[in-house]
């Protein structure tokens, strides 16, 4: 499978910020990287930047709701997103999680709500300082993909990303040999449930990946990719980090 590189603006960008999309869509033409480019903007921006786009990166959600349609004030759906011209979304990011309780199970259907609208989900799971500090960091993981990874994944309709919630937005990263264990770790976890197909399955890595650190993580054993939040905002700093990929 291809390295997939994911973009995720969380609450940030304005129609100015489309700009940085058409510079990333020329980038990747230019460049051919080795990789999937994927961005994620606030869904205020999805149908602009996916007609913006014209398949030449994909465009996505942050988060959806499980159900299509309904009388849930403020949520979008996956069809949604999928009608704005979005081929994935994030589901489960630990700001979900923390911010506004979902849990294992709300994840669950969040993801199947995206393969039922025909999105790529993009599955978050990550374990806090605490919990590393305990050691847990393994068991915790297990248990996200335990409750949060439905039934039915596979490596077309799904992406995991680990993002340790302590690396996240703090300018600190995991070293590469605790990414290769934990994602050896996730790694094992899906095919012991799902078989061997799983051994394709993206498994993105996410939390502070910038340009400084993008190819040492990136060719890490079992590192499928990168979901990447402040450093996907700007072209430059993006193109540095699609650019990365091994074998480009
Ligand atoms: P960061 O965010 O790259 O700004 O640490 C990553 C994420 O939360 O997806």
């Amino acid at each position: 499978m291809r390295h997939l590189i994911a973009g995720n603006w969380k609450m940030n960008g304005l129609t100015a910020s489309l700009a940085e999309v058409e510079k990333v869509c020329g980038l990747v033409t230019a460049g051919k990287p080795n990789a999937d480019v994927l961005i994620c903007p606030p869904a205020t921006l999805i149908a602009q930047a996916a007609s913006l786009a014209r398949g030449r990166i994909a465009i996505g959600g942050q988060d959806c709701h499980k159900e299509a349609s309904g009388a849930f004030t403020g949520d979008i759906s996956a069809e949604m997103i999928r009608d704005a011209g979005g081929s994935a979304v994030i589901v489960g990011h630990s700001e979900r999680r923390q911010y506004h309780g979902e849990t294992d199970a709300m994840v669950a259907e969040k993801a199947h709500a995206a393969w039922r609208a025909g999105l790529t989900a993009i599955i978050c799971i990550g374990e806090s300082d605490s919990e590393r500090e305990a050691g847990r960091a393994h068991e915790v993981c297990g248990s996200q993909i335990a409750g949060s990874v439905p039934e039915g994944m596979t490596s077309a309709n799904t992406a995991i990303a680990y993002e340790p919630i302590w690396a996240i937005g703090t300018g600190k990263t995991a070293t590469t040999a605790d990414i290769a264990q934990t994602h050896a770790h996730i790694r094992k976890c899906l095919v012991d449930r799902f078989g061997a197909g799983a051994a394709d399955v993206r498994i993105l890595y996410g939390g502070s990946v910038k340009p400084s650190n993008a190819a040492e993580i990136l060719a890490v054993a079992n590192v499928g990719g990168a979901l990447v939040g402040g450093a996907s905002l700007k072209a430059s700093d993006f193109h540095a980090i699609f650019s990365a990929v091994p074998g480009h």
